[in-house]
């Protein structure tokens, strides 16, 4: 058993300074809106997209500057502020994923770098899934991006040593070490990161984890869910290595072997009609897109 890992939306020293997330976690192209915005395009998906666990906002941005209409949700208030500042355009509302209601439908719904892995047990997961569905017009997509479970079966290439890495915050040197372990009980993967830095400040000790989810077991949860699963697998995304390039083919896979499942393993979902009881999937037919004669998102294509 672990010490108990602290939820996604607890004390995180990246999340109360979203500058030194951005600095941690670079993406100067903004290669994973611009991934999203291919799957969008590629699905016919309509204009109005919801960024769920949308952090500093700048994917939710890139597609705003795309032509689409974005809402960010995300239940850290310190990225919320940094996103209204660093990255406008988006409207951006203070939510929690495992249980939302915004009054309003979308196309799609994204769920990047994990986020959907901060609802550790079923009943979140189903409750993120139950809001993703109620807020989705019919046919909307949800696509999901996010580590994959399996990739833990025999593979301890990410647990087996602390990783120590620097971050320039000012004139301030941080070093951060984190070590990952299993919880295989309770399905995580927990991380425990030390926070030293060379201004005397005392080391800060933060622990997370993430819902290790399995390709079927997640199949399983959006067809109770009432998703029609379009596309599983573990092809070139923003986090892959190599990463996905813009103008890359569609993803022809269907294997679950990286540690990302998406196009990083993603899921491209279509609810049934909006307030529509659950049913078995099968017996739903997959409505048609809606349309929007005034949507006519750019093409961006350049490197
Ligand atoms: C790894 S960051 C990903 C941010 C962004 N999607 C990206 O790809 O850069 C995860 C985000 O999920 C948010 N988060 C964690 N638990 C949450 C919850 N229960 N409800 C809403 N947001 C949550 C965190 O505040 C954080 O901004």
């Amino acid at each position: 058993m672990t010490g108990g890992p602290a939820p996604g939306g607890d004390s995180n020293l990246l999340t109360d300074r979203p500058d030194l997330y951005e600095a941690r976690f670079p993406d100067p192209e903004r290669l994973a809106a611009r991934w999203a915005e291919d799957v969008l395009l590629r699905h016919g998906a309509g204009p109005r997209v919801l960024d769920a666990g949308c952090g500093t906002g700048r994917d939710a941005a890139h597609l705003h500057g795309l032509g689409r209409r974005v809402t960010g949700i995300d239940v850290a208030t310190s990225m919320l502020a940094y996103a209204r500042t660093h990255h406008p355009g988006p409207e951006y509302l203070r939510a929690d994923l495992r249980d939302f209601d915004l009054g309003r439908t979308v196309d799609a719904v994204l769920c990047l770098d994990s986020a959907l892995l901060y609802c550790h047990g079923n009943d979140e997961l189903d409750g993120f899934l139950a809001s993703c569905r109620r807020h989705l017009s019919p046919g909307g997509l949800l696509v999901a991006e996010m580590r994959n479970g399996a990739f833990f079966l025999g593979d301890s290439e990410l647990l087996d040593r602390p990783v120590t890495r620097t971050l320039s915050d000012g004139g301030v040197v941080r070093t951060s070490v984190t070590t990952l372990w299993v919880d295989r009980a309770a399905q995580l993967l927990c991380r425990r990161r030390v926070w030293t830095a060379d201004d005397g400040s005392p080391p800060l000790e933060q622990r997370s984890a993430w819902r290790l989810l399995f390709p079927r077991e997640l199949c399983h949860f959006l067809a109770v869910a009432g998703f029609e699963v379009l596309e599983l697998h573990d092809g070139p995304g923003p986090r892959t290595e190599p990463p996905w390039r813009p103008g890359a083919p569609a993803p022809e896979g269907t294997t679950a072997d990286g540690d990302r499942l998406q196009p990083p393993p993603p899921y491209h979902l279509a609810p049934p009609t909006n307030g529509e009881p659950l049913l078995p999937p099968r017996a739903r037919a997959r409505p048609e897109l809606p349309t929007d004669p005034n949507f006519s998102p750019k093409e961006e294509r350049s490197a």
